[in-house]
C-alpha cells in the first residue's frame, strides 16, 4: 500500500456527539476511510442526518440516540455497538461542552454536569469500549477531544478546562496501561473551530441560520490571535484524527495534537492593529509581520 493512503476499510469507530461539529466531520472523515461508524447523539434529526450520509459513502452506520451524560446509557451504547459489529477498533471521545461564566458564580449544578459531560463520558466509554478492543486482539486507537483550554488557564471555564487537562493526563495513563494490547490513546487539542456549539447552535438540527453573528470587531480581533489567520473547520479535525486512528501514526501514543492554526505555540502573542506581533495591544517588539 502506498504509505500515504490510510485505509480503515473493515474497522469500526464509535464517535461520541457524533452528529454535529467536531464529532460529525471525523465521523464522515473516518467513513470516506472506509470504517462503519457508530454515531452516539443526545439530537435526533443529527444521529439521523450522519447516519445517512455515513450510508450514502457505502458505510454502515448505526446511529444512537442517548445522553452520554448518563453512564448506564453509555454502557448500553457499546453493548449495541458490539452487538451490531462484533467489533469495535475506535473510539473517539469528542461529547462535550461548556458555559462561561466566573467560578465563583458557578453552582455545583453545573460543575457537576460540565464534569460529566467532558470527564466521566471519556473514562465510562473508555472502560466499556477498550474491553472489546482487547477481546478482538487486533489493537485499536482511541483519541480523546481535548481543548488548548486543557493547557492554559481559562477564567471564566475554569471546570471546564480542568476537565480536558483532566483528560490529557487520563490519555498519558491510558496510552501506557493499554499498550501492551496494542491500543494507542492519543488527544486532539482544537482551538477556535467553527462548529455549531462555538456559534451557540448547541440544540435542535444544525441551523447555520441560527448561528450567532460576530461584530467585525470581534471577528478582528478573533483572526489577530490565530497565527495562520483564520478559523479551523471540522474536516481539519477529522483529518487529523485519521491519522490518530491510522496505520499512518502506529508508533505515536499518549500525545496531545494541537488543532489550532499556531494559537498554543503563539501562547499570548497576537497580531496588533498595525500586523506587528505583541503581546499586549499598543505594544510592539521588533518589526516582524
Ligand atoms: N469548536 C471548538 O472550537 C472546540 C475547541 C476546543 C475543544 N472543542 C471540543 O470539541 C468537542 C466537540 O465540540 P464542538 O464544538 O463540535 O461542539 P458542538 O456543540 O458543535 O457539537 C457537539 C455534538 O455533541 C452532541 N452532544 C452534546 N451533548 C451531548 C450529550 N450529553 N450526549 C450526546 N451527545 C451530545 C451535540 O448535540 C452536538 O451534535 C468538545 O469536546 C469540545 O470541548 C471544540
Amino acid at each position: 500500500m502506498n504509505p500515504l493512503e490510510v485505509s480503515l476499510e473493515g474497522q469500526v469507530a464509535v464517535i461520541t456527539g457524533g452528529g454535529g461539529g467536531i464529532g460529525r466531520g471525523i465521523a464522515l472523515t473516518l467513513a470516506q476511510a472506509g470504517a462503519n461508524i457508530v454515531i452516539a447523539e443526545i439530537v435526533p434529526e443529527r444521529a439521523a442526518e450522519v447516519g445517512a450520509r455515513v450510508r450514502a459513502l457505502g458505510r454502515r452506520a448505526l446511529p444512537v440516540v442517548m445522553d452520554m451524560m448518563d453512564c448506564e446509557q453509555i454502557s448500553t451504547l457499546i453493548a449495541k455497538a458490539d452487538d451490531e459489529f462484533g467489533r469495535i477498533d475506535i473510539l473517539v471521545n469528542n461529547a462535550g461542552g461548556v458555559s462561561g461564566r466566573p467560578f465563583l458564580e458557578q453552582s455545583e449544578r453545573s460543575w457537576r454536569r460540565h464534569i460529566d459531560i467532558n470527564f466521566v463520558s471519556m473514562l465510562a466509554c473508555t472502560h466499556a469500549a477498550a474491553p472489546i478492543m482487547i477481546r478482538g486482539g487486533r489493537g485499536g486507537a482511541i483519541v480523546n477531544i481535548a481543548s488548548s483550554e486543557g493547557s492554559r488557564a481559562a477564567p471564566n471555564f475554569a471546570v471546564y478546562a480542568a476537565c480536558k487537562a483532566g483528560m490529557i493526563s487520563f490519555t498519558k495513563t491510558m496510552a501506557l496501561e493499554l499498550s501492551g494490547h496494542g491500543i494507542r490513546v492519543n488527544c486532539l487539542a482544537p482551538d477556535h473551530t467553527i462548529t455549531p456549539g462555538m456559534m451557540g447552535n448547541r440544540t435542535g438540527p444544525v441551523d447555520e441560520g441560527q448561528w450567532r453573528k460576530r461584530s467585525p470587531e470581534e471577528e478582528d480581533a478573533f483572526l489577530r490571535s490565530i497565527p495562520l489567520q483564520r478559523f479551523g473547520v471540522v474536516e481539519e479535525c477529522g483529518r487529523a484524527a485519521l491519522f490518530l486512528c491510522s496505520q499512518a501514526s502506529d508508533y505515536i501514543s499518549g500525545v496531545t495534537l494541537p488543532i489550532d492554526g499556531g494559537t498554543s505555540a503563539a501562547s499570548g502573542w497576537v497580531r496588533g492593529r498595525d500586523g506587528r506581533w505583541t503581546l499586549q495591544e499598543g505594544l510592539s517588539f521588533g518589526s516582524a509581520r
